[in-house]
């Protein structure tokens, strides 16, 4: 089931290559396009990672140039720093140049992968001890916060820590996963999507949300980016608390699945007719699943439950939300929400849905992990 899903993921993609052009596929509503983004978005490396996966499933050199025209984009909005001011460097730059680098050691790539490290660096707080999620330092509204979804940007920091050695890397990385395992993460395991600190001092002021359901409520997908993340984390320092952090945020995603094992939006929200799944955040702990179980011993009951977990969402994922049934959809997977709150692409295809769908099945088929880190570490 999985491989024939995948297949058909990858001939959607090669089908998108013509349409896209030089622009990114960003969110679409189902029965209409794909709307193209120019390069100004945090979600454009997950086109990329999407062309790489397909190069790998089939070998079709078409995948492979249209990804390397990509990171060339890239190269671009370096140059001309378009939209950088986030830390969301890692999201673009990991499966974009780093997986041109990890798959075929171009240099231009891990050139450009470190440059771009150079950057989210750049968005460490040494007063605050964290990297600043979004807006200038110093913003009045943003310059004492950060977000779970940051973790998911650390990989870059690592992996520029292993090309060059250089430990300002790898100390502020790890000094970001503790304060996000200290604050963002509650006692039930459950988290908050965003958190605040004084600017001045790091002093923490309190947790909040931006695209989740109530400041206390836990945003599906920002559960999903710390399952994956914080064993991502391990992966690099082997901190076992990371690994326990995974396990137990991941435990809290699964008991909490409704009927047909993808989630709705926010874990709090309120479910009636028509509120809004992300099916995304499905995808994404379905990959941070597939990885905490990689570090499980084989005795460890949590691996067969987590390992049935990803078996049952990724099912419901391809019979219920994949357009395989659709060939002129352009988004793989149905009922994916980007901000629900703020009335963005509450019910729609979303890029980054899509390319961690394909990681999920490229982890089920071929044992190929994505672009998070190198394989042979
Ligand atoms: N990283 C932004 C989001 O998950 O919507």
């Amino acid at each position: 089931m999985w491989n024939e899903a995948l297949m058909h993921a990858v001939e959607k993609t090669k089908a998108n290559i013509g349409k896209f052009g030089d622009l990114f596929p960003w969110t679409g509503i189902d029965g209409g396009d794909y709307k193209r983004s120019n390069h100004d978005d945090w979600t454009e490396g997950f086109w990329s990672g999407l062309l790489w996966l397909s190069y790998e499933a089939s070998g079709d050199p078409a995948f492979r140039e249209a990804a390397i025209r990509t990171v060339h984009s890239f190269r671009k909005r370096l140059i001309e720093h378009k939209a950088l001011d986030h830390h969301d460097i890692g999201f673009l730059y990991m499966p974009s140049a780093a997986a041109w680098w990890m798959l075929e050691e171009a240099e231009e790539a891990k050139r450009l992968g470190l440059e771009a490290s150079e950057i989210l660096l750049g968005r460490w707080r040494p007063a605050g001890g964290y990297i600043q999620a979004w807006g200038p330092a110093h913003d009045p509204q943003n310059g004492g916060r950060i977000i779970i979804d940051c973790l998911l940007n650390l990989p870059l920091l690592y992996w520029a820590y292993e090309q060059t050695g250089d430990s300002r890397y790898l100390s502020t990385a790890m000094a970001h996963a503790e304060k996000s395992r200290k604050f963002l993460v509650r006692g039930d395991d459950s988290s908050y999507h965003t958190f605040y600190f004084k600017q001045e001092n790091g002093e923490p002021i309190g947790g909040g949300t931006h695209q989740g359901y109530t400041d206390g409520s836990t945003w599906t997908r920002g559960q999903a980016w710390g399952i994956y993340g914080f064993i991502l984390s391990y992966r690099y320092t082997r901190n076992p608390l990371y690994l326990e952090t995974s396990r137990r945020m991941a435990a809290y995603f699964i008991d909490r699945l409704p009927e047909d094992q993808v989630t709705y939006w926010d874990f709090d929200a309120p479910v009636e007719d028509g509120t809004p799944r992300d099916s995304s955040a499905t995808a994404i702990a379905c990959c941070g699943m597939l990885e905490l179980i990689a570090h499980l011993p084989e005795s460890d009951p949590d691996r067969i439950r987590f390992e049935a977990a990803v078996h049952r969402c990724m099912k419901s994922l391809t019979e219920y939300y994949f357009t395989d049934d659709d060939p002129e959809a352009e988004g793989l997977l149905r009922h994916g929400s980007y901000h629900v709150r703020g009335g963005m692409s509450p019910d729609d295809f979303v890029i980054w849905g899509d390319y961690f769908y394909m990681e999920a099945l490229m982890r089920l088929v071929r044992d190929v992990p994505g672009y998070w880190y190198e394989r042979k570490s």
